[in-house]
């Protein structure tokens, strides 16, 4: 969809008024979808520089949503808090863990066959009980124990006004610009979405974050080791 929605710039009907030429950053964040994927492993500690924050929030905003880029320890610690008391919510529910499951392909074998879903490559290795973020269930893989996932991630909370199922087209097309933006840019994200999937942490974070509008994804940026993307089906196939 991101692919004909940024071509689709130039090639709007004869006689259509809003036909133009694709713009040098619409140019820029197109190139950037063959490149974009979740890297859900530990990034580097190097700050994220100010220019490039601005232009995320900025992305976030061009397409009528908010971007709220947290800032220093007590915001992250206040957020990690949510997010894992979500996720420990979500980790008692058997329907949804039986459905996570199906997407999740453990088995490295059964993920080579598999057209859909996340395989084993491009999941994190296991949480450890000190890691700040939660992170969902990919792999039986280890890290080395003791050893913080990353000191202090950069998070963003990408939210829209309402929460109907417009505001949400909103808030995807946020999220895409958002995405591809953070892509062309050199940074690697992943996204966290058990604190908007149970309601109550839904709403504590929304009041933590003095907003009036609905959180509707959360967003982890960085740098990190090149990872693997997840398979992609053909564009025909979906449009
Ligand atoms: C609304 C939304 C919520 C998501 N929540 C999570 C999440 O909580 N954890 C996670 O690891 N990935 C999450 N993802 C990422 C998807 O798993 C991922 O985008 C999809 O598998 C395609 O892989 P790709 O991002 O590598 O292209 C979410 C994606 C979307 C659009």
């Amino acid at each position: 969809a991101a692919s004909a929605g940024m071509a689709g710039a130039r090639a709007a009907g004869p006689g259509s008024a809003g036909a133009r030429p694709a713009t040098y950053a619409e140019v820029e964040l197109h190139a950037a979808i063959g490149r974009r994927y979740s890297n859900r492993g530990p990034f580097w500690p190097d700050p994220v520089p100010a220019d490039v924050r601005a232009r995320l929030i900025a992305a976030a905003r061009e397409e009528s949503a908010w971007l709220d880029l947290l800032v220093g320890m007590t915001a992250i610690g206040a957020f990690a808090e949510i997010a894992r008391s979500a996720d420990k919510v979500l980790r008692r529910d058997t329907a949804y863990q039986a459905e996570q499951a199906t997407w999740t392909h453990v088995d490295a074998a059964c993920a080579g066959a598999a057209r859909d879903g996340i395989p084993v490559t491009a999941g994190a290795p296991r949480a450890e009980p000190q890691d700040l973020l939660p992170q969902r269930f990919f792999t039986d893989r280890q890290r080395v124990s003791g050893r913080d996932y990353e000191p202090e991630p950069l998070v963003g909370i990408l939210g829209v006004a309402g929460d109907r199922p417009a505001d949400q087209i909103l808030a995807g097309a946020g999220l895409q610009r958002v995405l591809l933006t953070a892509t062309a840019a050199g940074l690697d994200t992943s996204m966290i979405s058990q604190p908007i999937e149970v309601p109550a942490a839904r709403e504590q974070l929304r009041r933590s974050l003095g907003r009036y509008g609905w959180p509707q994804i959360v967003v982890r940026f960085g740098y990190g080791s090149p990872g693997h993307p997840a398979p992609r089906r053909d564009v025909t196939e979906v449009i």
